[in-house]
């Protein structure tokens, strides 16, 4: 297995483990975060099989899915998770999706874990698109792909289902060949 280290100025990226369970419970589990997500704020337990699965994933041969914990540069405590997706028919392209602890936010910090997670994509992984798809009402998600560069594709009507019944997306990406550093 690959392990993933990936360091901007204020962020890594490390691959997750079983003592990051309470960590990303902090993220995963509080319902401001997961206001714009399409699940219910979850438990404990629920994070630990979050885990248990990622671990699982990362010993795939090949892999798919990628589950970081997002750390502070200088600290070094995580502060949040992304995650990546390779898409199984078309292994040249991933979805990403991301969220940081709610003490966190307004700091640019959100914009940052962007641009790190299309520099590992494009630079490490060697994909060629990078996507992700976000609720209408999510603006600071929405700033932080366009500040990183991701353009806006369009509309996925009904997307995901969520506690409050169904949802659009609006998808954003960015390509390698169009990919500045930003
Ligand atoms: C999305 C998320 C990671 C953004 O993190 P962040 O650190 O607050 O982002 P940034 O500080 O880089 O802000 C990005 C932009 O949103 C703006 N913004 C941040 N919070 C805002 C708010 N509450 N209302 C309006 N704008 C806001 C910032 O001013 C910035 O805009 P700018 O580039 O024009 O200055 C964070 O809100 C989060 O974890 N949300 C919950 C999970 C989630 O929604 N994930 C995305 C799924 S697609």
């Amino acid at each position: 297995m690959r392990r993933v280290v990936c360091t901007g100025e204020r962020l890594g990226l490390r691959e997750v483990t079983e003592a990051d369970v309470p960590a990303l419970h902090a993220v995963y589990g509080d319902p401001a975060t997961t206001q714009h997500l399409p699940f219910a704020p979850r438990s404990p337990q629920e994070v630990a099989v979050l885990v248990d699965r990622a671990l699982e994933a990362a010993a795939a041969e090949p892999r798919h899915l990628y589950v970081l914990a997002v750390v502070d540069a200088d600290r070094h405590d995580v502060i949040g998770v992304a995650r990546l997706q390779i898409e199984t028919d078309h292994p040249h392209s991933a979805e990403i999706g991301f969220g940081l602890r709610h003490d966190q936010w307004g700091r640019g910090i959100g914009t940052d874990l962007v641009r790190l997670l299309l520099a590992f994509g494009f630079k490490q992984l060697g994909l060629h698109r990078i996507w992700g798809a976000r609720s209408p009402a999510n603006l600071p998600a929405q700033l932080a792909m366009l500040t990183a560069g991701m353009v806006e594709e369009g509309r996925i009507r009904h997307h995901v289902h969520t506690p409050h019944g169904w949802r659009d997306s609006i998808v954003h990406s960015a390509l390698e060949d169009e990919w500045t550093q930003r």
